[in-house]
């Protein structure tokens, strides 16, 4: 059981997750645990003092005192019961809680590409879905501690009379447990062999019922398509877990009738032995209420084990996920960034592949980008233009050469005061469903509550004007996902994510396809003030829109990995080679 394994890592992310919790619902427990031998005890001598005053024996001192006590004692069992329950409840809350802060925390320190690979998201899929509902974990963990307390307890009650007894039981007992774990085992294979055919029914579940998936399913006619799809996928899952069921179901209902053999074979030999005398009506009390005890507690115990491999066998997922460290970060003592910058940036002999794929998208590139330059990159779709700034930015590393900041290696900086340098915007940039202040915050967080600042960004980028619009203004919640929620244009989002740029005090603006959506008016003002806030900085624009291209310094034009032409606009247009090509196309359609 190699599940097992991952028993003690999990344990102590529950004791960290709530000691005291943990140890008030241990001791209730171990209390609780030992009140069925009580119970049998008090019974053994109730039941011998009625036989004897059967006898016409005076009853003996006290007896009304022991039925007393066996009231207390399982009035006591019952209310520790409850307590358990709520230290249980307590502690299932606090773990779901410090496992889920704990998964987003490493989550967050991850290689972008391992977000990339299926097999990994996978797991993080898993180990999210995991982290909550841990109830019946922690209660099966705490029903073991108990369970095993009272077998023991019980077990050391029938033994004192006879240890063959004792045995006889146990065998009986011990298969099925075997069997059940074995089933456990070939349950969470399946399972987890079924995992990416899972993640496609997910996405067909959430593509056949997403707002953004919803324009294009209704006027395309998807719907037919998609649950077809669904039940053919669907189908295969609940025909192998039928089949596993089916024999789970057989081979279980064998074991129990072992088991109960074994039971009923014992009872009998004690009811023998008392009918021949040589036990007292008492003693076959306590016997067979310790044996049947004994022998369902053992059951019991087993299925918590069982259970609690079940669980541990799934939070595998979750150990694996912690143990996946991430490849590109800061090294130990690194250097903080410089500042102000003086040399700027540079690009050595830059290849990279993107992991797992092994086409070349960079190839042997150099260029540099110096303080004060505006350079713009063009390119034709999937050249490598996001996967520069992917590299600048250090989501990724080089799979060789080098990018030099100030002449030192990006790889000796550290990580999270190079990143405070940039300021990026993708072209994917997020749409967040929050307000429109946190939509701009999020370029800073350090100024979600710095309301000047976020509006002086949002003039900057011309964002204020949208926001003015909004019935709440900066308090408006933006996006449709939660309720009075209000969605923007393309080209209104797009203003919104350069006022993070803005927002951000950084030393090198990277903007990626920052007009796409913008309309003429709007981009030309854009670049007008781009013009005035990049005084001196280093800026980097990635644009399909020559009018856009054509406001930077310097222009890089990238082919096939590399740099192609290097210069002004007006030195490219008079060098006539590609970008003088692309310029005249894009320039015809206008005439
Ligand atoms: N995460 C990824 N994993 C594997 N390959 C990728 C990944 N992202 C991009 N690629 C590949 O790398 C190449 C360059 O992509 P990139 O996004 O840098 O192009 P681009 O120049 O920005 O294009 P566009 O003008 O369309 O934005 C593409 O051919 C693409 O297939
Ligand atoms: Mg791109």
């Amino acid at each position: 059981m190699k599940s097992l394994c991952n028993v003690p890592p999990v344990l102590r992310m529950v004791w960290d997750s709530g000691r005291g919790v943990v140890l008030a619902g241990l001791v209730l427990r171990v209390i609780i645990a030992l009140i069925p031998l009580g119970l049998l005890a008090v019974t053994r001598l109730i039941i011998n003092a009625v036989v004897a005053h059967e006898q016409h024996q005076p009853l003996i001192h006290g007896f009304w005192w022991l039925v007393v006590l066996e009231f207390g004692l399982a009035a006591v069992a019952g209310l520790l019961g409850r307590g358990t329950d709520y230290c249980d409840t307590l502690l299932a809350d606090r773990f779901t809680l410090h496992i889920s802060i704990r998964i987003m925390e490493h989550a967050s320190r991850l290689d972008l590409a391992s977000y990339e690979d299926p097999i990994f998201y996978d797991k993080l899929e898993r180990a999210r879905v995991q982290a909550t509902d841990r109830l019946s974990m922690i209660q099966a963990m705490g029903r073991v501690v108990q369970q095993a307390i009272t077998t023991f307890s019980l077990a050391a009650g029938v033994f004192f009379y006879s240890p063959l007894l004792l045995g006889v039981l146990v065998l009986c007992v011990v298969p099925a447990f075997l069997g059940e774990s074995h089933f456990a085992f070939l349950g969470y294979s399946l399972a987890h062999r079924q995992t990416p055919v899972k993640r496609q029914l997910d996405y067909l579940r959430v593509l056949g019922a997403s707002k953004e998936s919803a324009k294009e399913l209704k006027l395309f006619g998807l719907a037919p398509f998609l649950s077809s799809e669904f039940t053919r996928l669907s189908q295969g899952i609940y025909h192998e877990n039928v089949a596993l069921a089916l024999r789970r179901l057989r081979a279980g209902a064998l074991l129990s009738l072992l088991s109960t053999l074994g039971y009923y074979g014992t009872y009998a030999w004690v009811v023998y032995e008392t009918v021949i005398g040589r036990l007292s009506v008492g003693d076959l009390t306590f016997l067979a209420g310790a044996i049947a005890g004994a022998s369902t507690n053992i059951q019991m115990l087993f299925s918590s084990f069982t259970s609690i491999a079940d669980q541990a066998l799934f939070l595998t997922d979750l150990v694996d996920f912690f143990a996946v460290e991430p490849t590109v970060r800061s090294k130990p003592n690194a250097q903080l960034a410089p500042k102000p910058v003086h040399t700027g940036f540079e690009f050595r002999n830059v290849s990279f592949k993107y992991p797992g794929t092994s086409r070349l998208v960079l190839d042997h590139l150099n260029f540099s980008l110096r303080p004060g330059w505006r350079i713009a990159l063009i390119g034709e779709n999937g050249q490598g233009k996001t996967t520069i700034v992917k590299l600048l930015t250090r989501l990724y590393d080089p799979t060789e050469g080098r990018i030099l900041l100030d002449g030192v290696d990006l790889r000796e900086y550290d990580l999270e005061d190079l990143s405070r340098q940039i300021a990026v915007i993708f072209q994917d940039f997020m749409r967040y469903d929050l307000t429109a202040a946190e939509n701009i915050a999020v370029g800073e967080i350090l100024n979600k509550d710095n309301r000047p600042r976020i509006e002086s960004a949002a003039r900057k980028s011309l964002a204020h004007n949208v926001v003015a619009r909004l019935p709440a203004g900066y308090e408006q919640v933006l996006g449709r996902r939660f309720e009075g929620g209000v969605d923007l244009s393309g080209g209104e989002w797009q203003k919104m994510a350069l006022a993070r740029a803005y927002l951000r005090d950084a030393q090198v603006l990277v903007l990626d396809e920052p007009t796409a959506s913008l309309d003429a008016r709007s981009e030309h003002e854009v670049f007008e003030r781009f013009a005035e806030l990049t005084e001196g900085k280093m800026a980097l624009l990635i644009s399909h829109r020559f009018s856009t291209v054509r406001m930077a310094d310097r222009i890089l034009v990238l082919e096939n990995g590399r740099i192609a032409e290097e210069g002004s606009h007006d030195d490219l247009m008079a060098s006539a080679g590609r970008y003088s090509e692309m310029f005249e196309l894009q320039a015809a359609s206008y005439r």
